[in-house]
């Protein structure tokens, strides 16, 4: 299975940690993973301009780091979305990747997705969880589960391996 992953964080940090855990996890299992740290590119928010949909034939009007996104969100049959919180959401770089898939709609391929929360404080944010599910349903994407950390877990193995084993499983 292919699976590609939405890296939120603006850094490499504790997100990278987990999203990593996930990859070697899921590469273990045999699948192919392909990690975009969204939250270190260029991308601007929908401008609800309607261009994708009325003209574009599916194609954003804006010209920004969405184009190596879409190609990667066309080819993959699993979603994973990786953030860390910032005042109970997820990172804005994340959010506007999330909302210029509106030019694309559902997924080709993507049958399955996973959400990765990693926080200070490790609680399960449950405003992020909501907006997850909500759009994965308008996705018609089935959830494959979610994990929250907390930035202490990342230094711990054992959490790590918790991660690997839950990518492993897929
Ligand atoms: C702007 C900002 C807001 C944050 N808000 C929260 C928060 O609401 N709750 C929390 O537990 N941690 C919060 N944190 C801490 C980060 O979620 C935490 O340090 C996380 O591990 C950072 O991930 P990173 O290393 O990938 O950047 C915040 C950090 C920043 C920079």
């Amino acid at each position: 299975m292919k699976i590609v992953v939405l890296n939120g964080s603006p850094r490499v940090g504790n997100t990278s940690a987990t999203v990593n855990a996930f990859a070697d996890g899921a590469k273990e299992a045999g699948h192919e993973v392909e990690i975009l740290h969204v939250g270190k590119k260029k991308i601007n928010g929908c401008l609800a301009c309607e261009y994708c949909h009325m003209k574009g034939e599916g194609k954003c009007v804006q010209k920004d780091d969405m184009d190596k996104v879409y190609p990667a969100y066309a080819e993959a049959e699993m979603l994973v979305f990786a953030s860390p919180i910032y005042y109970g959401s997820m990172t804005a770089q994340l959010t506007a990747a999330i909302q210029r898939m509106y030019a694309v709609g559902k997924p080709a391929k993507a049958s399955k997705a996973a959400l990765l929360l990693n926080s200070g404080l490790g609680k399960e944010y449950k405003g992020p969880i909501a907006t997850y599910r909500d759009m994965i349903s308008a996705m018609g994407i089935e959830d494959a589960g979610v994990c929250s950390v907390s930035a202490a877990d990342c230094a711990s193995e054992e959490k790590l391996a918790e991660i690997r084993t839950f990518a492993k499983g897929l």
